[in-house]
């Protein structure tokens, strides 16, 4: 009975946690690929095979479903492994459509044709790799139209996350915002486009300021989980037990979660 969560690092710890207290009593492999992170700066090619590499490692683990809690991957892997790779019985889901489904104001999994939505100027801030791909847009145009995207790399943001080194990542944030409002002055809404920012949210907050909607994943992707799961009860798959898995230094890994978790988290080697 374990859902596994997939990120490049730490930044899918955000949906482990909104996950985690939306259904308590589903056990989560986390794994986070802390050796090979940032994705963000890789090309498709090598976001592909690292990010088939962790999904195959939670599969081993008893999942059968996996949460791909990092939108880099989701944006640059998702697709190819769904087409040509995920074994039978076996689900792999992103996190970029209970996203766009709220910010087009869809029931999850509505699929009608795209209409007209409230917002029209959205800012998108994202890794380098995710601005590239243009998932963002061309899954938004399935669902809406005359939505204006403006989007943002946000170099370096998720290294100075990776590091903890919160001042550094603040100080980004805000050069980030400001070079997104030079573009477009007053957005409507602000997607946070990354699984680590919601570590560094109340920074994008303050600099987007009161009038911008922040729409940030964790939240929407808990309870997008929690309905399939609720229609497909059958992909809980076989595993009993939470655990935390890395790539990287488990005790590095494990002492960053903690802080940035708030709360004891004890990371294996995967
Ligand atoms: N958390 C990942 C995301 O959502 C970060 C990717 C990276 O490692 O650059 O895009």
């Amino acid at each position: 009975m374990a859902v596994g969560i997939f990120d490049s690092g730490l930044g899918g710890l955000t949906v482990w946690d909104a996950v985690h207290k939306r259904l308590p009593d589903v056990p989560l492999v986390y794994l986070g690929d802390n050796a090979h992170t940032p994705y963000g700066v890789r090309d498709a090619d090598d976001i592909y095979e690292l990010t088939r590499s962790g999904v195959a490692r939670l599969f081993d683990a008893g999942c059968d479903l996996v949460i791909l809690a990092c939108n880099t991957a989701s944006a640059a892997a998702l697709r190819r492994m769904q087409e040509a790779w995920v074994p039978q019985g076996k689900r792999v889901l992103g996190v970029f459509v209970p996203l766009i489904e709220a910010l087009t104001e869809r029931q999850w999994g509505d699929n009608s044709p795209p209409r007209e939505v409230a917002v029209s100027n959205v800012a998108l801030f994202a890794t380098p790799a995710t601005v590239a791909s243009r998932a963002f847009q061309r899954e938004l145009a399935f669902r809406a139209i005359g939505v204006d995207v403006e989007a943002q790399a946000c170099g370096g943001v998720v290294d100075a996350i990776e590091e903890g080194d919160m001042i550094l990542a603040e100080a980004l944030v805000r050069s980030h915002v400001d070079a997104l409002k030079r573009k477009m002055p007053h957005p409507q809404a602000a997607v946070l486009g990354c699984t680590h920012y919601p570590l560094v949210e109340e920074v994008f907050r303050d600099a987007l300021g009161p009038e911008v909607s922040v729409y940030s994943q964790p939240s929407l992707v808990a309870a997008s989980l929690a309905d399939y799961l609720g229609r497909h009860p059958d992909k809980l798959g076989q595993g009993e037990e939470g655990v935390f898995l890395t790539t990287g230094d488990p005790k590095r890994v494990s002492s960053r979660a903690t802080q940035f978790l708030r709360r004891e988290i004890a990371f294996q080697p995967a």
